[in-house]
């Protein structure tokens, strides 16, 4: 998994050969974003939050409202579905995640004939949660799996149309790095199924944590999707059956169908507070099952979506959510947040967080 400090990446000092492995892995560790002080202080706020809002009883009477990794053998992580804690507007709208993402984003060809597919350099905040994971929990992993569309990858238009070079039989020409046809996607609507356009999907670490610690695990290579594309139409899969791909959910990867591509599943090396980890978006991936390690697992997820027509327009859904405390529009509509306290606020974000919000008009 190749790995990258963040004051290289500030300094503009990733080499060509640095690019091309991330590209070809579809996955980077970029370390140092943030000072592990401030991490300690947001972890410690966070844990706050949800105990002086009584988080976790709540959530117990609103059990079953997120089915969206029912399928998955191992059943709903350890996920808080909490989008507005001031931590983590503040970890999504910091300087250097901005930085990060602009460059990550520019590891896509976004500008081809005259048309630019999204805009590498301003960012759309795409709210998603908490994941708080405690030590010696055996219970709670993620099975491995793609986000951004299940059977729609071969049904649905506009994905089709993405994926042509594949599904024409060509798939060695398939670039997953090419953003045309990737902000046109229609998904099918379910809580919880990304509606917006990420080049990466990423977490921010708020502790340490390392392989057993009940933390991601990768499939790191960016060329994939050709391959469980195209799985699913050999003769060895029952008609009508697409893999045990469903629609609404996440679209899985299993040893019955997919033993192969798993075999390159990996767990993510250690990492420190303020460290981020990033995984392209057709990236399979997987939390373990089991946490071995001695200290809570903590991350807040935070991916990078460019700004977009697509991602403009889950702004102006997502935005009127924050005001009020509601759940991002793309999850299970718990709503637990709207009478938290301690709750982000408009006033409490930067110039930038709130272009990056859609709540002021990019200057
Ligand atoms: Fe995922």
């Amino acid at each position: 998994m190749p790995e990258l400090a963040y004051a290289d990446v500030a300094a503009g000092r990733v080499t060509e050969a640095q690019r091309a492995r991330i590209k070809r892995r579809g996955c980077v560790v970029i370390r140092g974003l943030y000072d592990p002080k401030q991490v300690a202080e947001w972890n410690a706020e966070i844990l706050n939050y949800i105990d002086a809002n009584h988080y976790l009883e709540r959530s117990k009477e609103k059990a079953g409202i997120d089915k969206y990794f029912s399928g998955l053998a191992s059943g709903a992580p350890q996920i808080y579905g909490l989008y507005w804690s001031r931590p983590q507007m503040m970890a999504r709208q910091g300087e250097p995640q901005a930085v990060t993402r602009a460059f990550l984003n520019r590891l896509w060809t976004f500008e081809k004939g005259g048309v630019q597919y999204f805009d590498p350099d301003r960012q759309a905040n795409y709210a998603d949660r908490i994941r708080r994971r405690q030590p010696g929990d055996t219970t709670l992993g993620l099975s491995p799996h793609s986000d951004g569309g299940s059977v729609e990858r071969w049904c649905e238009p506009t994905f089709r149309s993405m994926y042509h070079e594949v599904l024409q039989g060509d798939p060695f020409k398939f670039d997953p790095y090419d953003a045309a046809g990737r902000t046109q996607t229609r998904e099918i609507p379910s809580p919880a199924v990304c509606s917006a356009f990420r080049t990466f999907q990423g977490w921010t670490a708020l502790s340490k944590q390392g392989p057993g610690d009940g933390t991601l695990k990768l499939v790191p290579i960016s060329q994939t999707m050709p391959w469980m594309l195209l799985r699913a139409l050999q003769a060895d899969v029952p008609e009508g059956d697409l893999c045990g791909a469903k629609p609404g959910r996440a679209l899985g990867a299993s040893n019955e169908w997919h033993a192969d591509l798993l075999g390159a599943l990996v767990s993510i090396p250690e990492v420190q507070p303020g460290d981020t980890v990033w995984w392209h978006s057709d990236v399979i991936h997987a939390v373990e099952d089991r946490h071995n390690g001695n200290g809570y697992s903590n991350v807040i997820y935070i991916s990078s979506a460019p700004w977009c027509d697509k991602n403009a327009a889950f702004l102006a859904r997502q935005a009127p959510a924050f005001l009020e405390g509601r759940s991002s529009p793309d999850f299970a509509p718990e709503d637990y947040e709207v009478d938290f306290v301690g709750r982000a606020r408009s006033e409490d974000l930067s110039p930038l967080g709130q272009m990056q919000m859609g709540l002021r008009p990019w200057a």
